[in-house]
């Protein structure tokens, strides 16, 4: 019999992009077991996620999944005490697979189904790994958010920044494309950069020294865009690809290190306790990125929480554990989830001006 402090334990289901993934977590923080599949092939020869290949690769795997995740931990599905599933924000297609198979299994096992932002699990997967307390400063950064947030606690955050135009994610695939590294660009990216001079290319740095905490990132994939054409045909030289990946890596952390000290100092100008600088996201596996950061903390003297590689990225155990908190403190609803495809963590957030900037 497991200790009553290890409940409940939680199947979570995410299928918000190109992640189809299934995880079981116990309250006392251990992933009893997960399984992502990544759809990568899939959508490789387009070049980026295709929607209706999305849904069809979920709805074949998740069922498969699902049995395999509860087989491993040990569970039956009676012996859950709730499933959770993300809602949103994402692909419609994808999101709606995910939520109409968790309502099956809550159904038949008669067990509470929770809605889960796929953002705030994010958020709070640094308590899940690292088991920090709130109040705490939040980089969020994958492929279709940038986002700087005050994470008060479970459902309450306050957005302080976010991207006017691209995702940084975005940004590293768009890159990717045009050098045609392949998908998905930010690993491919990384990659390249290993051999490269970030000096090489004198990139900008949009928006960096400016007061407010928003991010940028169109600028900076125009530059890297026009540079190769500059470059003619000696833009396919892997010498030459490595440095300008180099460069736009560089560019990118540099960037993300003045916005998220602009926001830290703002914290602390407003008097608020500062406890962590938490990274979560994609491109929080960018170890050019996770080393600048580690500067930044030490420098403004906050302790800097990083996920492990295998949870950056989409995943159920942030899924579970999102649902965990909510229960914990009361605020999971009951309603059948409704999918929605933007879904802000701060509805009080002043609307951004760029039209494709994601919330
Ligand atoms: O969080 P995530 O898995 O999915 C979203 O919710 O968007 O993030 C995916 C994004 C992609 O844009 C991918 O290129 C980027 O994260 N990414 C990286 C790295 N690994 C994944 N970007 C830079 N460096 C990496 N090592
Ligand atoms: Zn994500």
């Amino acid at each position: 019999m497991a200790p009553r402090e290890s409940r409940p334990w939680v199947l979570g289901i995410e299928t918000s992009c190109d992640e189809t993934a299934a995880a079981v977590v116990a309250a006392d923080r251990r992933i009893l077991a997960q399984a992502v599949y990544s759809q990568l092939g899939e959508h490789a020869p387009y070049g980026g996620v295709v929607p209706e290949i999305a849904a069809r690769a979920h709805a074949e795997r998740l069922d498969r999944l699902i049995a395999r995740v509860l087989t491993e931990a040990g569970v039956t599905p009676a012996e859950l005490d709730a499933v959770a599933v993300t809602a949103g924000p994402g692909l419609v297609g994808g999101l709606l697979v995910g939520v109409v198979t968790a309502t099956a299994v809550a159904t038949v096992h008669r067990l509470p189904l929770v809605a889960v932002n796929h953002l705030e699990a994010h958020a709070l997967t640094a308590r899940l790994t690292h088991g920090i307390e709130f109040p705490y400063l939040l980089l969020l950064v994958s492929g279709g958010h940038t986002q700087l947030l005050w994470v008060e606690g479970v459902g309450c955050y306050h957005r302080l920044g976010a991207t006017i135009d691209d995702a940084v994610g975005e940004a590293f695939d768009k890159v990717a494309k045009m050098l045609g590294l392949g998908y998905p660009g930010g690993p491919a990216v990384e990659r390249m950069a290993e051999d490269g001079d970030p000096t090489a290319f004198a990139l900008p740095r949009p928006l960096v020294g400016q007061e407010h905490c928003q991010f940028s990132f169109s600028g900076l994939k125009t530059a890297v865009r026009q540079a190769i054409l500059r470059l003619g045909p000696r833009a396919a030289d892997p010498g030459i690809q490595a440095n300008l990946c180099a460069s736009f890596q560089q560019a990118v952390a540099d960037v993300l290190v003045d916005r998220t000290r602009r926001a830290l100092q703002r914290v602390r100008g407003e008097g608020r306790a500062l406890g962590s600088l938490v990274v979560a996201g994609g491109v929080a596996a960018n170890r050019t990125l996770r080393a600048a950061l580690e500067v930044l903390a030490g420098e403004e003297g906050v302790q800097l929480v990083l996920p492990p590689f295998d949870l950056c990225g989409d995943n159920a155990a942030m899924v579970a554990w999102c649902a965990i908190e909510r229960l914990q403190a009361g605020l999971a609803t009951a309603a059948v989830p409704r999918v929605r495809a933007r879904w802000p963590l701060d509805p009080a957030a002043e609307p951004l001006p760029g039209a494709g900037a994601k919330a």
